[in-house]
């Protein structure tokens, strides 16, 4: 018998659309960017910075230690425009071949709307935080390129889901923290709103597209989102920003890579992608050892 009951792909992208019709933000005028800073607050919450619990985190003066934060946040926000450009590209593709008419892909069409106002918004951040962008680096920018162009269904939304689990972890629990700049805690709130329906919707796609794989796609799949995970767990903080603060960067990045607290950090961060992720099977074969080399697992 055919049930005209809708599936459940149906139901969740028609839940999603009505909640974005109902609460969205528009950061160029929800947010107060005049407002000034705060000289003496941090930017990120001092047990997230990338060199806490080091002697070379002691040994930066509590304004070291400030300015530090807010490069940190900086290069969080460039690596979230870096994604999100990869990320809009891909749903313009996902959506370039399926019919607009049907609530998932209008809500694919939706997200690239919020994604949009997202890198406005951390690009207006990077600015008024007077931050240069942090590009990453070379090799990154260029897997990024060939990754948005290549990607298929379960890479599309398991790297997204990866990457946009991280970053909600780590702005949920800064925005309720008041310690940290009042200016941050207003764009995460921002971004933890939207992007709840954005995971919502990247797991559901990434269920039924993981289904349709066969095995050989299966490992090349699971290959490839060990290398985003990678990748992104050592790019969050650019080796750069360490400079500003009279550091070495190749030499503070080495410490920050091996300080067990910064380890710990983004393990937690990513601890619910990766029950997601493994629960639907996509760690493992042969990308397992690049989950273990970023300390993930
Ligand atoms: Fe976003
Ligand atoms: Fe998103």
């Amino acid at each position: 018998m055919v049930s005209d009951a809708p599936d459940t792909r149906t139901r969740t992208a028609t839940r999603l659309l009505k909640s974005s019709a109902q609460l969205s933000y528009d950061p160029v005028v929800h947010i107060d960017w005049a407002a000034p800073l705060e000289p003496d607050r941090l930017f990120v919450p001092a047990h997230r910075c990338s060199l806490y619990g080091t002697p070379m985190w002691d040994g930066l003066t509590p304004g070291q230690q400030v300015e530090l934060s807010k490069h940190e946040v900086a290069s969080l926000a460039s690596i979230g425009i870096w994604f999100e450009t990869i990320l809009m590209q891909m749903l313009v593709r996902h959506a370039y071949h399926r019919d607009p008419t049907t609530a998932d892909i209008q809500y694919a069409f939706t997200e690239i709307g919020d994604e949009t106002r997202h890198s406005i918004m951390f690009g207006k951040l990077i600015k008024r935080l007077h931050a240069p962008y942090y590009q990453p680096p070379r090799h990154m920018h260029w897997l990024g390129a060939a990754f948005k162009t290549l990607s298929n269904g379960p890479l599309t939304f398991g790297g997204t889901l990866f990457v946009e689990e991280i970053l909600d972890q780590l702005q949920r629990e800064a925005m309720a923290d008041e310690s940290v700049q009042p200016l941050v805690r207003a764009v995460n709130r921002v971004h933890v709103v939207e992007e709840a329906r954005h995971m919502a919707y990247a797991r559901e796609e990434n269920a039924i597209a993981w289904d349709q794989l066969g095995p050989i796609e299966r490992r090349w799949t699971q290959f490839v989102l060990g290398g985003v995970a990678y990748y992104t767990a050592v790019g969050m903080v650019n080796p750069r920003v360490y400079a500003q603060v009279g550091l070495r960067p190749r030499e503070a990045y080495a410490v920050a890579q091996a300080n067990p607290h910064w380890r710990e950090s983004r393990k937690w961060a990513a601890r619910k992608a990766v029950a997601t992720l493994d629960e639907v099977g996509m760690i493992g074969g042969p990308g397992r050892w690049l989950w273990r080399k970023a300390g993930l697992v």
